[in-house]
């Protein structure tokens, strides 16, 4: 199974776009989480309106699945205008950007997810329509080649970005807003639960509730991805509803342990306690061990391990923590991490 297969993957499945869409709350109202972030943007967002403005530039970063692409159709929704949707990787060349940009009507918004997977090519068009709402166009070629300059409509480009690190330093200074996504609380992530089995109809109970939060990695797209897969069970072996016997049933059918790890998780730390005594290890030999990429390990995997305690990573490797070991079950025998220097 890929990694985007997984239950607890906070990476969006084929064919869940649809019915997580119909899920997605619609005004701040009923986002839950994020508070920093959304009472700035309130703020924001009322402020631009009274001028009758775009709202400025906004930089969403964070690990996949907290919730940034649906924040952005709220911010759109709460302006009144519309949002039109793509990723860095789905604009190829400078003029796939152009058409769209020339499209967006006054106070749109755009949003770009993996904003930091842009061609540089592309990213450079960027530049003007942010700062200026211009596109600056060369035609013809050779001597006779010129410079004009096309205005667009005002607009908000919302960037999204699992590596806020990863952008260039012109593209992120570009941005006047900037909100880090922070993985969500148990009782928060209970919160999303009870509102999503809500919409969905079933009824479920308040410890079901908590145990489904507190095996969701901090992340709403996994809470209702588990939510589904437990209704789906109490339809089939129990009576519909949602209890705490079908949700540990569930969830050990699914591999998912009392702290949201599932198989590759145990992979990494197991791999990384075997073959190199529990570390420091460079990410690119965790990497290569276990035949996932180096990228999907930092952006999925690695953020709910450093989250609960079980990884470190240092400036000599990444460490599996002694928590890591009681919780797997294996007798720790390292020297203690508290030498190592933290790599933050
Ligand atoms: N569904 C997914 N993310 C959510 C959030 N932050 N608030 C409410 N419902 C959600």
């Amino acid at each position: 199974m890929d990694y985007e297969e997984r239950i607890t993957s906070a990476q969006m499945g084929r064919g869940e776009e649809k019915v997580e869409f119909s899920l997605r709350p619609q005004s701040l109202q009923d986002y839950i989480g994020q508070k920093t972030a959304t009472d700035n943007l309130k703020v924001f967002i009322e402020a631009a309106k009274l001028r009758g403005e775009p709202l400025d530039h906004v930089l969403f970063y964070g690990p996949p699945g907290l919730g940034k692409t649906t924040l952005a159709g709220i911010i759109a929704n709460e302006m009144g205008v519309d949002i039109r949707i793509t990723s860095g990787p789905a604009i190829e060349r400078a003029g796939d950007l152009a058409a769209i940009l020339t499209n967006l009507n006054d106070n749109d918004v755009l949003f770009i997810d993996e904003i930091h997977r842009l061609n540089r090519s592309v990213e450079e068009v960027l530049y003007s329509a942010m700062e200026d709402f211009a596109l600056d166009i060369i035609i013809g070629k050779g001597p006779s080649a010129r410079s004009i300059r096309l205005d667009i409509a005002g607009f908000t480009l919302i960037g999204a970005t699992t590596r806020a690190g990863s952008l260039s330093a012109p593209l992120r200074d570009r941005f006047g807003v900037s909100c880090k996504f922070e993985m969500y609380t148990s009782d928060e992530l209970g919160e999303i639960i009870r509102r999503t089995a809500g919409l969905l109809n079933v009824p479920v109970d308040s410890r079901s509730v908590e145990e489904m939060a507190k095996r969701s990695r901090g992340t709403p797209r996994v809470a209702n991805r588990i939510l589904k897969r437990v209704r789906d069970f109490s339809q089939v072996r129990g009576n519909g509803s949602i209890d705490i016997d079908i949700t540990r049933r569930a969830l050990d059918a699914l591999g998912v342990d009392f702290m949201g790890l599932e198989n590759l998780d145990r992979e990494i730390l197991e791999t990384i306690i075997d073959r190199f005594d529990g570390g420091p290890v460079g990410i690119d030999t965790i990497a290569a061990s276990i035949g996932e990429e180096r990228i999907t390990i930092e952006d999925v995997y690695e953020p709910y391990l450093i989250q609960i305690g079980f990884l470190n990573r240092t400036k000599q490797g990444r460490v599996v923590s002694h928590a890591a070991y009681r919780h797997l079950g294996l007798e720790y025998c390292g020297e203690g991490d508290e030498q190592l220097e933290m790599d933050m």
